[in-house]
């Protein structure tokens, strides 16, 4: 007769045994299914040299585009000064409003066949934004590198907004467009005026008074 113990030992061979299909298959390689910089054509009337040109250009603003988004989360980050709170919230806004930008633009790259670069020493490798010291900076040096930043993704992004627009790609034009350079012109406003140099608590009368003579 069988005991209890022998009882349980079969109830756990039997499980171990039904267990089989439901372990997860782990440590799994093979080779990728496309290469980087090749175009697996998607059926949406474009040109294949079409789609490539795009996804190249495409490439470029988002790994500027990342590059600037992350700056954002280190300003946010290591803002000091009486602007402490203002600015903390700012540049998270701005980084959320970067990060969209980032996933728009990176499925537009998919969407045109191509491979978005993802990993961040891709990003290190392809972005031409100056590379910001570890350490903390003064607001206003944050504030002139965000603005920087802004303008080298503005000028580029115009340029590929123009040649996108000239080989037919009208999709890629109008995200650089409508989203890209949108939002990048808008938070450039918002960071800019905070460069002006105007009083916080008493209105300079001396300059007032000078101007008048
Ligand atoms: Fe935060």
């Amino acid at each position: 007769m069988a005991s209890k113990t022998d009882k349980r030992n079969s109830t756990y061979s039997q499980l171990e045994t039904g267990a089989e299909r439901s372990k997860p298959l782990v440590h799994q390689n093979a080779r990728e299914i496309q290469a980087y910089g090749r175009i697996a054509k998607l059926p949406i009337a474009l040109d294949e040299k079409v789609c490539a040109a795009s996804a190249e250009n495409l490439n470029q603003i988002l790994a500027d585009t990342i590059t600037l988004r992350d700056l954002y989360k280190k300003h946010h980050w290591q803002v000091a000064g009486h602007t402490f709170y203002q600015l903390h919230l700012l540049f998270d806004k701005h980084h959320n409003e970067q990060d969209e930008l980032v996933d728009a633009i990176a499925e537009r790259i998919q969407t045109l066949g191509a491979i978005s670069l993802a990993m961040a020493a891709d990003i290190a490798e392809t972005t031409i934004i100056p590379r910001p010291p570890r350490g903390r900076e003064e607001v206003p040096v944050q504030i002139s590198r965000l603005l920087q930043a802004h303008e080298i993704v503005l000028k580029e992004t115009r340029t590929m907004a123009r040649q996108a627009a000239e080989a037919g790609d009208d999709g890629t034009n109008d995200l650089l467009v409508s989203d890209v350079i949108r939002t990048n012109e808008l938070q450039v406003w918002f960071l800019a005026e905070h460069l002006v140099d105007v009083p916080v608590v008493r209105a300079d009368e001396a300059r007032a008074a000078s101007a008048g003579r």
